[in-house]
């Protein structure tokens, strides 16, 4: 089921080779690992993520540098990239935010001229599209995750789209205690791990990817629904819209709310009528343990804690019916004013 699982998600991201691993996490650690970071090594990343697209290149014992982000896209702005790049910068890991593709060829370009890899966290973007080519598709590794949450499941999971036979074999290895194919299962050829997909979770993401289009298409028709019902709205904003280079793979519905609003009272207003909503994402540069290692306090990535501060996921899933959604609408609007 592991080979069907690979060969699937390889069909639908438009990649040469996929890797299944554990976890994004484990899929990023890996893609780090394969990019030789190690102790003294730097890699620029995004602080408007998930804790897991910095913390794996704390796992190999290097630094992650965190470059601020475009207000509209939520991801990382090149041009903070270029301005954060040191002697010792070894990579760039460059996040796909609530599935919006991040500024790609300006990345690329950025990490050929200045000799970096370049690492895709596409954990939340399976079927998005750059410039009219999918997430997974081009020649540096992408890494997608399959967690509930996600557009398509397989409980815990990951995988890794790569260009080239020879990066695949090497995470294959490396996700298998670092057995290499020539040996036997008790050989080992280098320091690997156990992050290996199981073959009952594949057997789930094969049945999963047979319906990736319909929730895809359901996820599309929620969010479509939503920016109607909210255009109304004033305080509100809906998320970035698609354009020429950007095709978003809806992941969750995220509205900013103007800077007056106070969000914990819309939050917890929204909770007293049923309505579930989170505060996504936080900084990952203020998180306890980065502040306590690095010493990083506010004011330091302003665009992106001004994201944190004002951002709020609503509930979004494929199931999401249109009467819930008028619900949750006509609840924020009571609560905004
Ligand atoms: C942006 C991002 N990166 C990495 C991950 C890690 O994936 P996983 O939970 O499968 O380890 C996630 C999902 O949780 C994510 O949203």
């Amino acid at each position: 089921m592991i080979d069907r699982f690979e060969q699937a998600v390889a069909e639908r991201v438009g990649a040469r080779h996929v890797v299944a691993v554990s976890s994004g996490t484990a899929g990023l650690h890996l893609c780090v690992r394969l990019a030789g970071l190690g102790p003294g090594g730097e890699a620029i990343t995004s602080p408007f993520s998930f804790v897991a697209s910095a913390n794996c290149i704390l796992y190999q014992g290097a630094t992650p540098i965190f470059a601020d982000i475009d207000p509209q896209t939520l991801n990382l702005d090149p041009a903070a990239v270029e301005a954060a790049i040191t002697p010792r910068t070894r990579a760039i890991v460059a996040v796909d935010i609530f599935g919006y593709p991040c500024e790609l060829e300006p990345l690329r370009e950025l990490a050929a001229r200045h000799g970096l890899a370049l690492i895709e966290d596409a954990c939340e973007a399976l079927g998005a599209e750059y410039r009219g080519r999918l997430l997974g598709s081009f020649d540096h590794p992408a890494v997608f995750a399959f967690y509930p949450n996600k557009q398509v499941t397989t409980g815990e999971g990951g995988a890794i789209a790569v260009a080239s036979e020879e990066e695949w074999r090497l995470l294959k290895s490396l996700s298998n205690q670092g057995r290499a194919d020539s040996g036997g299962w008790l050989e080992h050829a280098r320091l690997g791990y156990n992050y290996r997909l199981d073959d009952l979770s594949a057997a789930v993401g094969v049945a999963q990817l047979e319906k990736l289009d319909l929730l895809l298409s359901l996820r599309s028709q929620v969010a479509a629904r939503y920016a109607e019902l909210l255009a109304a709205i004033d305080g509100a904003e809906t998320p970035l819209a698609d354009d020429a280079d950007h095709r978003r793979s809806w992941f969750v519905y995220p509205v900013r709310l103007a800077p007056e609003i106070d969000r914990e009272r819309v939050i917890a207003r929204l909770a007293e009528r049923g309505v579930a909503t989170s505060r996504y994402l936080p900084s990952i540069h203020l998180q306890p343990y980065m502040r306590e290692r690095f010493g990083y306090g506010e004011g330091m990535l302003p665009v992106s804690e001004e994201a944190s501060r004002r951002m709020l996921a609503l509930p979004f899933f494929p199931e999401l019916s249109a009467e819930d959604q008028e619900y949750v609408v006509e609840e924020l609007r009571a609560a905004v004013r």
